[in-house]
């Protein structure tokens, strides 16, 4: 997907005044908050996050405060408010995964790029390649345990840590990665 920066990789808000001028007129919904949430969703698949000149352009079209439009992007866990890494990891860490080995990835996730667990709930590391977030519910693949999401599509499966490398370096290199879910 292409997202809406214009060069210098600033946010060309254009495209969300269109949207917000066109479906987002606060006579046609009932409910504010239904209203802030579309708007913010719309801001977040054209942006791929919701950036901050993006909030307040929707608080100033909706006529509301920039704390409002925040107060429900921080509530809403699929909200981002910060940009993506070019590639966006689902680690699950379920019941399934965990009793297989997703910590042992955590693990090596943490010495590899020097992340706070503190931070899971959405880390981007520093050369911006990759966002990650850990996942407690289930993926609902368990048969792929332990199992990571790569780009909202792509599924890796029976990993260990080896394996999981191998993924992670495929990744950075650009590469394809054969045989996604460890069959011998
Ligand atoms: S617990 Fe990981 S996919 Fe179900």
């Amino acid at each position: 997907m292409t997202h809406a920066t214009q060069a210098g990789g600033d946010i060309d808000l254009e495209p969300l005044r269109k949207v917000l001028n066109e479906q987002f007129k606060p006579q046609d919904f009932q409910d504010a908050q239904e209203l802030i949430l579309g708007a913010c969703q719309e801001a977040q698949h054209i942006y791929g996050y919701v950036p901050k000149e993006a909030a307040q352009a929707i608080a100033d079209h909706l006529e509301t405060s920039i704390n409002r439009v925040y107060a429900l992007l921080t509530f809403y866990a699929d909200f981002r408010t910060e940009k993506p890494g070019k590639h966006v990891m689902l680690l699950c860490h379920g019941a399934a995964c965990y009793v297989r080995g997703s910590a042992r990835l955590i693990d090596d996730l943490k010495e590899r790029y020097g992340i706070d667990e503190s931070n899971w709930s959405s880390v981007t590391t520093r050369d911006g390649e990759l966002s990650v977030q850990v996942i407690n519910g289930c993926l609902g693949v368990c048969d792929l345990a332990p199992v990571i999401q790569v780009d909202h599509h792509d599924y890796y499966g029976h990993l260990d840590v080896e394996r999981f490398n191998d993924v992670l370096s495929a990744l950075k290199r650009g590469a394809a990665v054969e045989d996604q879910n460890g069959a011998d």
